[in-house]
């Protein structure tokens, strides 16, 4: 498991301010659709970007509950959303809501479950807390989508290979329409968004991935550092020569819970 220790959040902090990840959320706000006057759930808020882009959208009147596991993640985001009193932050997990029955308009999750050991009852805990006629969206990676160039392959395998472990489920866009199902739910679409780098940019994606893996497969000696170095240094130098290309798609997943 990844840890969402000080150190990740301060690297999030850069990567997820960047035009990459900016869009990615973007994608999930545009299909939460946040009226004014809503009460949002934002379970597995994180470092509070997209918790401060909601209580702006739903104003005064609304309300925005961020939850999340990890302290120091929310630590950052109380700092971030500290103007707005309209948001409320619990320490909390997305399989055991904080939050009674039917008390939220609509609820959205990015990132996020991808990490949980039991997705199917993220769901039902989303359905239950949702209001009648609430809406759901949860934007996550499909990590087949993951295309990353490299002069050579087999190194680049072993180390995606390796960063697939700190991940409960790669497929997540996969599964969520018949779960979404099952819990009651009327499936409405699933969108996509690509990230394309061709250039390895300070605040993109690409860049706090391979900051990320490198740390990861090291410290759970899963790659020896010399082969993950070796990695990292000829992404940076494919970089240099304008032969860098990395894509990978995110999905959007949207629901209802019916009136
Ligand atoms: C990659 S971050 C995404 C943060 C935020 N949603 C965003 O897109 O900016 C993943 C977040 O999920 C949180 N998380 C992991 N497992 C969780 C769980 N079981 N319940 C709630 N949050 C969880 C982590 O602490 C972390 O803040």
């Amino acid at each position: 498991m990844l840890e969402f220790d000080a150190r990740t959040t301060e690297l999030l902090n850069i990567a997820y301010s960047g035009a990459d990840i900016t869009r990615r959320r973007q994608a999930s706000f545009d299909a939460l659709q946040p009226a004014p006057g809503d009460v949002i759930a934002d379970i597995g808020c994180g470092n509070g970007l997209l918790t401060a882009e909601l209580a702006r959208a739903v104003g005064p009147d609304g309300g925005v509950l961020g939850i999340d596991i990890s302290e120091d993640m929310m630590t950052a985001a109380k700092a971030r959303c500290s103007d707005f009193p309209q948001v409320t932050f619990l320490n909390g997990s997305a399989e055991s809501l904080p939050l009674d029955d039917a008390s939220v308009d609509k609820a959205v999750s990015v990132q996020v479950f991808e990490y949980l050991s039991n997705i199917t009852t993220a769901v039902a805990e989303a359905a239950r807390v949702l209001r009648p006629g609430g809406r759901l969206v949860i934007g996550d990676i499909h990590f087949d989508s993951w295309l990353w160039h490299s002069d050579n392959p087999e190194r680049m395998q072993r180390m995606m290979a390796a960063w697939d472990k700190h991940l409960v489920e790669r497929c997540v866009p996969a599964l969520l329409p018949p779960m979404f199902r099952d819990a009651g739910l009327v499936y409405e679409r699933t969108t996509s968004e690509t990230i394309l780098d061709t250039v390895l940019k300070p605040d993109g994606l690409a860049n706090m991935m391979m900051i990320l893996i490198r740390a990861y497969v090291v410290g759970n000696d899963l790659i020896p550092e010399a082969e993950a170095q070796a990695w990292f240094d000829e992404q940076e130098q494919m970089a240099r020569d304008g032969r860098f290309f990395f894509s990978l798609t995110h999905f959007v997943t949207v629901g209802r819970k019916p009136d």
